[in-house]
Formats: C-alpha cells, structure tokens, sequence
C-alpha cells in the first residue's frame, strides 16, 4: 500500500495564496471571505466555565463526563427531537474534523472498502475513506441512486459546506431507508445545523426521518460555530449505540480525549440557547448584506438556504471570479476546492466581523 502521506490529495488552499497576496495589497486591507472560521468572541459563559475548570489536574474520560452526556442529550432532545436516547448513544470528539478525517480508520475499514462522499463537499469525508486505505465514491444526486456493493459507509452533509443545500424530511427519509436496506452505515454530518436562513434543517435523528430508531446511523455535531468554539475543539457523535461503543473503546486505546476544561466548557454551551440565537442574528445581517451586493454585482447564488456560506456564481470559471474579486482586495473560495460540480462557483463565507463585512459590500457595490 501507499504511504498514508502518498495517499492524499494535494493541498488545494496553497493555489489561493497569490489571490491573498493581491487582496492583501488593496488599500483598505483584504476582506477574507475565503474560510469559515468564526470571528466573534466566544460567549463569556463558556469562558467562564471553562476557566473554572483550569485546576484539572486528572486525566479526563474519553466518553466526557456524566454531566456533558446529559447536556448533549438535552441538546438532542431539544434541537433534534430524538427519542429514547441515552448516554450510550452519544460521543464527544475533539473536534468533528478529527472525527471526520479517521472515523473510517477507527471503523476498520480498508483496501476494498467503498465510502460515498457527496459532491460539492468539505474534503474530509475523501481525506477519511483514502486514510484507511478505502476508496472514495463520490456522488451528486440522490444516495438512493448509489449502488451498494462494496460500500460501507455513506455521508450526508446538511445544511451542506459548501453549497448551503438542506435535505428535506422525504430526502433524508429515503438516504436512512436505502442505507439500512443495504447494511451501509449511514453518517450525517450536522455541524450547521443550527444556522437555517430559508430552511429548518432537521436532523437524521428526528423520528420523522428515521422512525423513532436510530440503528444503523450517527450524526456529526460540533460547537465550532453554533457557539463560536472552533478554537476548543469541542464536537459529539449521536446514534447508533453499538457503533458508538465500538467507536468508544478504539478511542480509549487510543487516548483520544477532550480536555477536562473543554468538557466543562462545553456542557454549559449545549444548556444554552441564547448565546446561539444572537450569534444567528449577527451572520443574518452579514449574510443579508453580502447576499444583497453579490446580486447587485450579477451573481446568481445557488442553494445557500443554510450554514455559513453563499454559494455564489456568475457562471464562469471560479478562478476567474476569484481573481477578478482579489482586486477588489476580496478573497473568496474556489467551488473546485469541493469537487468538479463546484467548477464555476465561489463559496463566499460570512464568517468576518461586520466591518469587514461592510467594506466588502461597499467595494462590491
Ligand atoms: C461540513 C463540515 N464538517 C465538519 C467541519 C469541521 O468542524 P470542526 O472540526 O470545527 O468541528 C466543518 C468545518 O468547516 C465543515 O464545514
């Protein structure tokens, strides 16, 4: 077998650098649209609950303490409408980019081995199936339409990173049916779940999508940016428990824990709704702003009903618009970063503080 280094894909954001350098050069400085981090502080109750648990001199578990199980599972109950979950049924993981990146490895899969990944998409589902070794399938339309020889895992993205796209109860509905029907494991990553702008994302774990049973599926959280955490590393599984616990035990063997403070810190988060809602409102009006100066620079926006991003196209090229709006010392992503079906698109996150969001409108407009 390859190297694990030999078997990834090329590192794509090294392209984008000469696009900042002459963003960077405007007067005025860049406006960096191009990654979805989160700019704004983090709330000061998960401050302060993290800095109340800096004396944390033991070890932490891998399963996170009793009192963050309760809180994911108040979490899911309240956001997801999930029933009869327990603590065997969730996970915390650090961060879900990690979870992302190994979670076929951890799982055993291997050389023949199959992991669909949906297109446009966040890398990682294609970076975790080549790190075990399996092959990535990846796929545009329904996962119905997949065929299931081979095929181990399958990933659901929505709201979607890049496109914004959210699947409705009937699709999500379907993807849980065909996935059981064939034994695939389904894995539904749900990090922006909590950011629907046209659209009420709903989870797999709602009984109106898998039936009050969540055999055979896991869904991905992370706080990064319901609660401006990406900086903690702070994410959970939920789901099926004999997957989980498998997943529990190689993760203790492995010594893959979330720091003591962090668990703290992210208890009182998940109990807290409010901080969620103002921070909604704030990417409301950046988005609303962007939105409004694309258009009025003749861009269509595709999808972009959810998450952090405007899916945005002005059916060239994407290397063209990114260039031609690095002039404007605005940096934006290619759709290509994301797979071919992204070629002639820019992902444009509205993850700046609200005078970088301004500067940019008014050099767009
Ligand atoms: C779709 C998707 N999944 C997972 C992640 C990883 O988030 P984190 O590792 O911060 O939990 C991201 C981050 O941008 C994402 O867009």
């Amino acid at each position: 077998m390859p190297s694990l280094f030999a078997r990834l894909p090329a590192f794509p954001w090294d392209r984008l650098e000469p696009y900042k350098a002459t963003a960077a050069a405007h007067d005025g400085g860049i406006v960096d649209l191009s990654i979805g981090t989160p700019v704004d502080p983090v709330p000061e109750l998960i401050q302060d609950a993290l800095t109340a648990a800096a004396n944390s001199p033991g070890y932490p578990t891998v399963w996170g303490t009793p009192a963050l199980r309760e809180a994911i599972l108040g979490w899911l109950a309240r956001r997801t409408n999930a029933a009869g979950l327990d603590h065997p049924n969730v996970l915390p993981v650090v961060g879900s980019k990690e979870l992302v990146a190994w979670l076929p490895t951890q799982l055993g899969l291997g050389p023949g081995d199959k992991v669909a990944c949906p297109q446009p998409a966040y890398p990682t589902y294609e970076v975790g199936a080549r790190l075990a070794g399996a092959e990535p399938v990846p796929y545009t339309g329904s996962v119905t339409d997949l065929d299931p020889a081979g095929l181990r895992l399958v990933w659901l993205n929505s709201p979607g990173n890049p496109s914004g796209r959210v699947l409705d109860v009937a699709e999500l509905r379907a993807a849980v049916e065909w996935a059981r029907r064939h034994g695939v494991l389904l894995l539904s990553d749900e990090c922006y779940l909590e950011l629907g702008w046209e659209a009420d994302p709903v989870s797999v774990l709602d009984p109106a999508v898998c039936g009050g049973s969540v055999d055979g599926l896991i869904a991905v959280h992370s706080l990064s940016k319901r609660s401006n955490l990406a900086g903690y590393r702070a994410a959970f599984l939920a789901g099926d428990r004999t997957v989980l616990g498998e997943l529990l035990q190689i993760r203790k063997h492995g010594g893959m824990m979330l720091p003591a403070p962090v668990q703290a810190a992210m208890t009182v988060a998940l109990g807290d709704d409010a901080h969620v809602a103002v921070q909604r409102e704030r990417y409301a009006a950046r988005r609303a702003a962007l939105r409004g100066a694309l258009e009025g620079r003749g861009f269509r926006i595709e999808h972009s009903e959810a998450s952090l991003y405007l899916w945005a196209t002005r059916d060239e090229p994407c290397w063209e618009t990114v260039a031609d709006l690095s002039e404007e010392g605005v940096l934006v992503a290619p759709g290509e970063f994301y797979g071919t079906p992204g070629d002639r698109f820019v992902r444009v996150a509205f993850t700046a503080t609200d005078e970088r969001v301004a500067e940019a409108v008014r050099r767009l407009s």
